[in-house]
């Protein structure tokens, strides 16, 4: 059988734009509200993010900002759908907590079916989605955000498997700091992030990822988006952009030096969208 690398596909983002971006409490390692934020700065580059996506042809909607909850910038907490369906977000720190009613309003008025979590999950940050494996597998971490008991709600809400990987490293704190999906099949992610377990399971199933290294890694490298064919991510993460490449994909790379302040990056800034499938 012969590889076919998948075709880049258009996509459906969501981002929410840093108008009241700050860092007022620590609430994960890069987190220092003593580092001064230039807020101006960061919406430039937010903006160049958008402007990113939106040229490589896909639709990014954006949510309104909310003042007092200066982490929703990070957009991808917010939520994780497949299929048309959305299991909803349910922060673990109080100071995030509200964000999650903005989105369900977001889905709601567009009429997504929308189930809300009863356990605590915080969204694209520790849910992934491999449509082209086994039919579509979820992969899905916890040990610091997300609660093991929402891997099996995602699972009873979308009906997909769902692959539990323990994060060992709170510098990687949420799923999307180690692990990113680069088209249907193929991911890329940082071995020393997972429990020794959960690295053995991820070589299981993905035998022909592209492995990142620490530098990467800290880089904020793995936290990335891809359409399947293009890359985007995090200007400082040099040596994984190199490593993308030679396996075949286009890296585009952007600054986002003052949201990286807040502890995230081109991943958490944007939320994927997946609708049902047309029906043929
Ligand atoms: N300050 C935010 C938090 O700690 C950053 C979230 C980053 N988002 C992500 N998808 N990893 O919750």
């Amino acid at each position: 059988m012969t590889e076919q690398r998948t075709p880049p596909m258009t996509r459906e983002y969501l981002m929410c734009p840093p108008q009241h971006f700050a860092v007022e409490y620590a609430i994960n390692p890069w987190m220092d509200p003593a580092v001064e934020v230039d807020r101006e700065l960061a919406g430039k580059q937010w903006e160049l993010l958008r402007v990113t996506l939106t040229d490589l042809g896909h639709t990014v909607h954006v949510l309104p900002a909310r003042a007092g909850l200066p982490d929703m910038v990070y957009a991808a907490n917010g939520a994780f759908s497949v299929d048309g369906t959305v299991y909803g977000a349910r922060f673990r720190h109080p100071q995030r907590r509200s964000e999650a009613a903005a989105h369900h309003r977001f889905y709601l008025d567009r009429g997504w079916t929308y189930i809300p979590a009863s356990e605590t999950n915080e969204g694209e940050g520790d849910f992934a989605y491999v449509p082209g494996v086994a039919g579509g597998v979820i992969l899905a971490g916890y040990g610091f955000r997300t609660d093991p008991a929402a891997h099996a709600e995602a699972q009873e809400v979308l009906g997909r498997p769902v692959v539990s990987l323990r994060l060992v490293d709170p510098r990687f704190y949420h799923l999307d700091t180690a692990l990113a999906v680069l088209d249907e099949h193929r991911i890329a992610y940082f071995p020393g992030a997972f429990s020794t377990a959960a690295q053995r399971v991820l070589a299981q199933l993905f035998p022909d990822a592209v492995l990142a290294d620490d530098a990467d890694a800290l880089a904020f490298g793995l936290n990335l988006v891809s359409d399947g064919r293009h890359v985007v991510l995090n200007s400082a993460a040099t040596g994984l952009a190199q490593r993308l490449a030679a396996a075949g994909y286009r890296p585009v790379a952007v600054e986002l030096t003052e949201l990286r302040k807040g502890g995230g990056s081109v991943k958490c800034c944007v939320a994927e969208l997946r609708p049902a499938p047309p029906q043929t």
